[in-house]
């Protein structure tokens, strides 16, 4: 139903030429790289993200995950940009830039601490270049045992994500109370899980297949 909307929309002579590119675009795959920014032990954002990576499977999504806990990054001391070409990259860096560089889209996973996002996820994301992140959107998958689902970290990612150059996408998918919501293998529990989830990836989709086609755009011209 959403590609109808989009090539309606796109059948706007003004458009042509975007609709024919938005079309080629909807027939390639989707390449997602999702950051888990906590790094705790025994973190619930374990539920969360597997939540997540088993729905974006569903709707055809290749996700690719940047782990705090997995990278275990010292605290920034030379981010990845500050290499001498004649200075051997870590692995571990290089190897998270090839995620972020063949992203269509970002997806970040986070809890929230002292109503700030957690150190981990800050620490991934600077190792990086905003440039490395550039044109691509971003979504907000925030969580928390309370209340509020973590949403005030959410209002910080989203000043961090537009300021590495992401489009950061209007729905924020906020979990409160996740621990009765998903189980420890991140089965959901709560009937609300599967259409919040949907709704978020519906919408990233969209601004992934459009700025697939700019950058696609992009790259013809040169
Ligand atoms: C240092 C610290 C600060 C926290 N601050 C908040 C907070 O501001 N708001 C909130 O909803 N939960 C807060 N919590 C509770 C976390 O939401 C809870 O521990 C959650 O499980 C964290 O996600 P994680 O298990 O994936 O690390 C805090 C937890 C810790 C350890």
């Amino acid at each position: 139903m959403l590609l109808t909307y989009i090539s309606c929309k796109l059948s706007h002579p003004q458009f042509d030429c975007l609709g024919n590119l938005m079309n080629m675009a909807t027939r390639q795959g989707l390449r997602a790289c999702m950051f888990i920014g906590s790094a705790r032990e025994k973190r619930l954002g374990d539920r969360v993200s597997k939540f997540m990576i088993s729905q974006m499977k569903k709707t055809g999504w290749t996700v690719d995950v940047v782990d705090a806990a997995e990278a275990d990054l010292p605290v920034l001391k030379k981010p990845i940009f500050f290499y001498d070409k004649s200075e051997e990259v870590p692995e571990v860096l290089g190897s998270i830039l090839d995620k972020i560089k063949v992203a269509d889209a970002f997806v970040i996973v986070t809890c929230e601490y002292n109503h700030c996002l957690p150190p981990g996820l800050l620490n991934l994301i600077d190792h990086f270049a905003p440039s490395a992140y550039s044109k691509r959107p971003s979504g907000i998958v925030c969580y928390s045992p309370g209340m509020f689902g973590g949403i005030r970290a959410a209002m910080q990612a989203r000043c961090l994500l537009s300021e590495i150059n992401t489009v950061s996408i209007p729905n924020i998918f906020a979990i409160p109370k996740v621990n009765n919501c998903l189980d420890s293998d991140g089965n959901p529990t709560d009937d609300h899980m599967i259409s919040g989830a949907q709704k978020h990836l519906v919408e990233l989709e969209w601004y992934a297949r459009a700025l697939k086609v700019a950058r696609d755009a992009d790259n013809d011209k040169q």
